[in-house]
């Protein structure tokens, strides 16, 4: 390779040319966008594939075809040197706020699809794809308006894609209003058309089908000139186009000095194998034409290694010249990959690529383990030195070292052998499985199995005979995926009856074990034997039915069987083929006696969100000398840090320095968080006393230096005389280790519980519970940019809930006073309570850095680090007695809680407060609660939505849940006895409960059975469960009361020259819809001034961001009123402008007819009127607080062979008072109840024995996705009486719906007491059914293990006895 050709990268964004002669090829696309390109639309969420929102769309030409191919690619992990010649889409290249957005943007917008609109660029580009590739196919033309997408492809289309705020719900129907099979009466709310109004697609923003956007310019064709290299200082980019070529590239790289060389396709393995260290030379295999063919023939399909997942499924679904049999095992194949990953991920990721990580970095592969079973081959090549492996020699050689390269894979075409007795008839049987938090992909599974089977049917006899069995399994925490020879051979020959089955599945559990250290090994193995049993099963049930009726019964006639024996309950198979959900109602009031205020209409800035315009924090382009910081944190719980150092001599590359304790100027504090109730040190000064502590700030020149080199320090720690950390409740309560709570909080007793329990009829003695901790997992994570200004001041953007604290903390950190320090805050990509506190210290230690520095500095955490440091919610472990009579009337409740707090205050003294007044829905006669806030060596836990109230009404219902279970009474009669009177409502809440009108929460509760039929389908469930053993429904009905309280805010309301409005309010849009409401209440409040139409009167409003110089006093953006807060605040500002401005439209008015606003402004300021009005809302504290009512309904269906859940349907009513903004308020409830089926069902925030968090990026920790949340979400507002004392009649919503999802917890709850019954049955045992506790969060294993880990097992072995 002496005579390199040198050469540039060229490619296009958006339409523009980029070129690009001197590149780290460690560039990733999305740093280049964001940091180099002014499209900053396109975000980072996770840096590792998980999450969609880095999605851009990828065209590439095919001058042979004449053809542009166009795909969804996840930016964060393709490498912009790999795009030589490729064009890039970004959300901005649709449309924009000056040329015009795309239907797409306007749709989103529209369906109240974007909240705070973080994941909305990556969604639009994932849905613009799926579109655009519609569109290309042989359909017929839609009717005007609509694509030639389907319902099921539009939801399939952002399947893929994470958002935290909106529920999913909303983006689905704005996706779906593109299908041309939508019926538009089954869409949801949105401001195309009114209620009522006929829905007609001319109301839609037109989408025109044969108007399309051009994602590759004419002028590239011109340059994709064959190419091999490109050089820049340091490192090299190779393209070889030949075997031979990559061949010499290797031997003569790999024998240089210090040559560290990256084979690369995809590179989508390093979204899971992170890159710490730096390569010097890359090289894409991707040009190799014999990488990257596909060759079909009767014997099967060969395909290169550098052929991506999407084409190689493409073409297993292509029918080719294999017989019926092989077309069909293909598809089951295809199928399979279809759940690898996530689109955008498959649409890069190689064949090769995976395979060779599942070799030789032991990945729990899927494609390893399905071709396993099918006997494939591989061809490899080391040197000149060729072989074709079986993928089972190839999987069980040492590791392939960077010499060898995969070549390509063989999956043979299987036909039934036929039998030259015409007495038997032989079929060939082919299933795969995974079991995995997700269906449709997204999650590595548990386990996965590949099953093939040629099985023979002796016609005179009733039976079948497994000829010959292939089995492998793989991704259940072993080396590699397993062909099990044995269980192969014990079954080869063998007639089968329910006694082989047993007996092979339990040879099978013998060999297919678990290795040490990974999760739920006992969950595993049980799965083996599901599997197994599902796949064999249904042939000894069948018998000969399956050769007498020849291929009936079967799918498509192949005798491939059906996982789960089809009837007519099979909901899932019915979704899959109509799409993923079920059409929802939404039922909300419009009042317009308020108006605009009280109008669905959408969300301030959605549009800006989708097309990616709305500008973040790290959305701010960075001046020329800017630096980046990442934080270097404990791993230990508590220890002396006695240094820190790099593992290199020399300082990592880009590193400018290190920001630690030292660098804090003197007459500052080591301060990183205040609250009334304590503070938090910046970084640890000498002692770190928790995992997840900032020990300091490595800053350097880009980003991604500075996380390497956080990375990479090695940290030596000596715990030589130090006690031993305090890691759970119980040393704290050993230790007598608390924080104090403040009078207000503390727990007020009601009634007296020693006399009730001792006169209570029945009782329960000391029961546990414990609950978990849950992670924020906002899509923009911890942010900030901070600046130096003249006069030793500082400008800081910050990503928080509370920019007026984040200002507090910083000058007292800096040690100057806060008029020296601006915070500003424009918009939160989602908080949810993790960027009050929270986002502090790393505002703090930016500013610390920028100070010191004297430049500006930025920091924008990745995923791993923001899980590691933020800590999340509260966990807690609880002890409850309770007494209660023979009707279920509970008459006395004793429920002692310890909190695990972490290290400092935060907020948890509250903590004890927020559990009370949740605990307190339902009347418990004597209520006595004791709660103790343990200091421990953990991150601090914070507020996360709904903190303590989530937990309090899940200890309610745990309460409610075990009395029915003691008495074998009904759970919802339970509820409905035990619910408060509104006697008893005022003695457990006296200032919240208001007056007896209010009290809606009965007749929701009544309500939501009629709207949910829910009496109707307990007797359904009854009636599938007792036809169905291993699918088991359930349903529960709950309430829900969340008190709150309005706080003081700060507003400003300015009338400019020109007659447009500036609003500054305390509140911070967090994606809740503040914004909108507030500037509904201004065109209101202002009101009175309009004498001609109120047309266009909003437009004139803009709300600015928050700026803590600017507007004193915010406070904090939390606990759901600051909305109405910040509306009220603003309310009274328009009084005072109205006031001022009354005289002068009088004095117009006798000049002339109507004043118009313009010309009523014009002579305001002729007049002097001062035309700026600013206040300090004070609640009137003693009607400050009011009770949040709602009720949900939420029926499961449990798989007991995997334990996974489907949310079948739920039905919430919730009552919002008058509401401000109804689709701000139903998108608040959808996103909330959401959010709380991931705390009750998905999300594990788990640690290791240090405390140091483990579920540390979108691998392991699972929030829900669109294949997760109810099937049909059926949403009503109640809207209310009026009531003088809250916001224009108001009630909160962001908040409290997020404690319905417990009735999704209850559901599963009563379909495992269904399970239970049925295997207690098996087991001919009597027990009980009903006493047990279904941990939070209810996951696969969990359910499964409640379901018996064995009880396919048990279930053989009753039929065996039955024998
Ligand atoms: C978010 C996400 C989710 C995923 N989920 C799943 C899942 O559910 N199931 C599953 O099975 N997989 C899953 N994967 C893995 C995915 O399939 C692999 O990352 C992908 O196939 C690797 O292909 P690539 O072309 O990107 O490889 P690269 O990242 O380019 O390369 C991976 C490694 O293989 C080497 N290499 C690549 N090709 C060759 C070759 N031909 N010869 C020799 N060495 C080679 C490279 O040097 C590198 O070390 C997931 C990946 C991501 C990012
Ligand atoms: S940022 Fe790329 S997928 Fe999450
Ligand atoms: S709107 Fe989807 S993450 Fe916020």
């Amino acid at each position: 390779m002496e005579d390199k050709e040198q050469w540039k990268l060229v490619f296009a964004v958006n339409g523009g040319r980029f070129e690009l002669s001197n590149v780290d090829p460690s560039t990733t696309l999305l740093e280049f966008l964001r940091t180099q390109t002014p499209y900053k639309g396109t975000k980072l969420g996770c840096g590792e594939g998980g999450c969609g929102a880095c999605v851009v769309l990828l065209s590439k030409y095919d001058p042979v075809l004449e053809q542009v191919e166009e795909f969804t690619v996840s930016s964060c992990l393709t490498l912009i040197c790999s795009l030589n010649g490729c064009s890039i889409t970004t959300t901005e290249g649709l449309g924009n706020s000056k040329s015009g957005f795309h239907p797409i943007h306007q749709r989103f917008a529209g369906f109240h699809a974007s909240q705070c609109g973080y994941c909305t660029p990556g969604m639009c580009m994932s849905f613009f794809s799926a579109l655009l590739n519609s569109e290309k196919s042989q359909r017929p033309d839609p009717p005007p308006g609509f694509s030639k997408l389907t319902v099921a492809e539009a939801e399939k289309a952002i399947a893929s894609n994470l958002c935290r705020c909106t529920g999913y719900r909303p983006i689905a129907d704005a996706c779906k209003s593109f299908a041309s099979d939508v019926d538009l009466e089954d869409l949801g709310l949105n401001c195309f058309w009114k209620n009522g109004e006929s829905k007609d697609v001319s109301k839609l923003p037109f989408y025109d089908q044969k108007s399309e956007i051009s994602t590759f310019p004419e002028f590239l064709k011109e340059e994709m000139k064959p190419k091999t290299l490109l050089d820049s200082e340091e490192c090299s980019w190779y393209n070889p186009v030949s075997i031979e070529e990559l061949q010499s590239l290797l031997e003569s790289k790999l024998t240089e000095n210090g040559a560290r060389v990256k084979l690369v396709v995809g590179n989508t393995g390093t979204g899971y194998y992170k890159e710490l260290e730096h390569f010097n030379t890359y090289i894409s295999l991707k040009h190799i034409p014999d990488l990257s063919m596909i060759r079909r023939d009767s014997s099967g399909i060969e395909i290169g290694a550098t052929v991506t997942i999407s084409k190689a499924i493409q073409a297993l679904r292509e029918d080719g010249e294999g017989g019926f049999h092989s077309t069909i095992f293909f598809k089951k194949i295809a199928d399979h990959m279809d759940k690898v990953a996530t689109v955008f991920i498959r649409n890069t990721a190689s064949l090769g690529g995976n395979l060779v990580m599942a070799q030789r970095n032991h990945f729990p592969s899927d494609i390893a383990t399905i071709l396993l079973a099918t006997d494939s081959l591989v061809d490899i090549q080391k040197g000149c030195r060729r072989q074709k492996l079986t993928l089972e020699e190839f999987l069980e050689m040492p590791p392939c070292d960077s010499e060898t390269i995969l070549l390509s894979v063989t999956i043979p075409s299987w036909e039934p052998v036929e039998n030259s007795s015409s007495e038997t008839k032989t079929q060939l049987l082919f299933e795969t499985y995974r079991a995995a938090p997700r269906p449709l992909g997204n999650a590595l599974p548990y386990l996965n199995a590949a099953f093939l089977a040629q099985i023979s049917s002796c016609i005179s006899s009733d039976g079948v005979v497994l000829e010959s069995v292939q089995l492998s399994f793989g991704a259940y925490g072993t080396k590699h995926a397993i062909r099990v020879r044995k269980v192969e051979e014990f079954l080869a020959g063998k007639f089968l009856n329910v006694g082989l089955l047993f007996e092979a599945i339990k040879l099978l559990r013998e060999i297919v074990v678990p290795d040490k250290g990974i999760s739920h090994p006992p969950y595993r193995s049980s799965l083996v034997a599901s599997f197994l049993f599902d796949f064999l099963h249904p042939l000894v049930e069948a018998r000969t039915g399956i050769f007498s009726d020849g291929l009936n019964g079967y799918i498509n006639g192949f005798p491939v069987k059906a996982s789960r024996p089809v009837n007519e309950f099979d909901q899932f198979d019915q979704t899959k083929r109509l799409g993923i959900l079920s059409p929802a109602k939404q039922l909300v009031k419009v009042n317009r006696e308020f108006h605009p205020v009280g109008e669905p209409i959408k969300k301030t800035g959605a549009e800006i969100q989708a097309s990616g315009e709305a500008v973040y924090v790290d959305d701010i382009p960075s001046p020329k000398d800017c630096l980046h910081g990442a934080f270097i944190y404990s791993t230990k719980p508590l220890a002396h840090v006695k240094g820190i150092k790099f593992k290199s001599t020399v300082l990592p590359r880009g590193v400018l320095g290190v920001i630690s304790v030292k660098d804090i100027p003197a007459g500052g504090k080591n301060i990183g968080i205040t609250s009334s109730l304590g503070y938090e040190p910046l970084f640890a000064d000498g002692l770190t006393e928790f995992a997840g502590q900032a020990l300091a700030l490595v800053v350097a020149d880009t980003q991604k230096h500075a996380d390497m080199a956080a990375a990479n320090a090695v940290v030596d720690y000596d715990t030589e005389g130090l006690e031993a950390p305090i890691l759970t409740v119980e040393d704290a309560v050993e230790k007598s280790s608390f924080f104090t709570i403040p009078p207000f909080a503390k727990p007020k007793q009601v009634g007296d519980f020693a006399k009730e329990m001792a006169e209570a009829e029945h009782k329960i003695l000391s029961e546990e519970v414990n609950l978990e901790s849950q992670y924020y997992f906002y899509m923009e994570t911890q942010t900030t940019f901070a600046m130096p200004d003249e006069d030793n001041c500082m400008v800081v953007y910050s990503s928080s809930q509370c920019s007026e604290d984040t200002q507090m903390v910083i000058a007292s950190c800096l040690g100057m006073p806060e008029h020296n320090v601006r915070v500003i805050t424009r918009r939160v990509g989602g908080g949810f309570g993790g960027k009050a506190y929270r986002a502090m210290p790393v505002a703090t230690a930016c500013a610390v850095a920028a100070h010191k520095l004297n430049r500006p500095v930025r920091i924008y955490l990745n995923r791993r680090t923001d899980m590691i440091m933020t800590g999340g919610r509260h966990p807690m472990k609880i002890n409850y007695s309770a007494g209660f009579k023979s009707n279920g009337k509970i008459t006395a409740l004793r429920v002692d809680i310890l909190i695990n707090a972490g290290i400092s205050e935060d907020f948890s003294p509250i903590m004890p407060h927020t559990i009370e007044r949740a605990l307190k829905k339902y009347d418990w006669g004597a209520l006595s609660l004791d709660v103790k806030v343990c200091k421990t060596n953990h991150t601090s836990k914070s507020a996360m939505r709904a903190p303590g109230d989530v937990q309090g009404s899940y200890i309610a219902e745990a309460v409610i849940e075990h009395v029915a279970s003691y008495l074998s009474m009904e759970v919802d009669s339970v509820r409905n006895i035990n619910l408060h009177s509104f006697e008893s409502l005022k003695l457990y809440y006296e200032k919240g409960a208001g007056e007896s009108l209010e009290y809606t929460l009965p007749s929701i509760f009544d309500k939501v059975a009629v709207s949910s039929s829910f009496q109707q389908r307990i007797a359904e469930i009854r009636h599938f469960n007792s036809c169905n053993k291993w699918r088991k429904r359930g349903i529960s009905r709950v309430p829900a009361v969340y008190e709150v309280a309005v706080r003081t805010t700060a507003g400003r309301v300015s009338i400019l020259n020109d007659g447009s409005i500036v609003v500054e309010v305390g509140g911070i849009e967090i994606g809740q819809g503040l914004w909108t409401k507030v500037k509904q209440m201004v065109a209101f409040g202002l009101s009175p001034l309009l004498c001609s139409g109120r047309e266009g009167f909003l437009e004139k409003i803009r709300v600015v961001q928050a700026d803590s110089l600017s507007l004193v006093q915010g406070g904090l953006t939390a606990g759901s009123t600051t909305s109405e807060s910040s509306c009220a605040a603003v309310r009274e500002c328009c009084d005072m402008l109205v006031e001022r401005l009354t005289p002068v439209k009088e004095r117009l008015r006798k000049q002339m007819d109507t004043v118009s606003w313009d010309v009523l402004i014009l002579q305001a300021h002729l007049q002097y009127v001062n035309l700026s009005a600013s206040t300090f809302y004070v609640p009137d504290f003693t009607s400050n607080q009011y009770l949040n009512y709602g009720a949900a309904v939420s029926e499961v269906e449990i798989d007991l062979l995997t334990g996974a859940t489907t949310i079948l349907q739920t039905d919430i009513i919730y009552d919002c008072g008058q509401s401000l903004n109804p689709a701000v308020d139903l998108g608040q409830i959808e996103g909330a109840f959401v959010q709380g089926i991931g705390f009750f069902m998905l999300e594990e925030n788990l640690t290791n024995s240090d405390g140091l968090v483990v579920s540390e990026g979108t691998w392991t920790y699972k929030i829900p996705t669109i294949d997760t949340i109810p099937k049909r979400l059926n949403v009503e507002i109640l809207n209310s009486e009026h009531h003088e004392k809250r916001v224009l009649s108001s009630k909160a919503s962001g908040e409290p719906p997020l404690l319905l999802a417990v009735s999704v917890h209850c559901a599963i709850r009563a379909a495992i007491i269904e399970a239970r019954k049925q295997l207690l049955s098996w087991k001919g045992s009597d027990g009980s059914c009903s006493s047990f506790q279904l941990k939070v969060p209810a996951t696969m294993p969990v359910i499964k293990e409640l379901c018996g880990l064995d009880n396919v097992e048990s279930y053989l072995q009753s039929l065996l006895s039955h024998q």
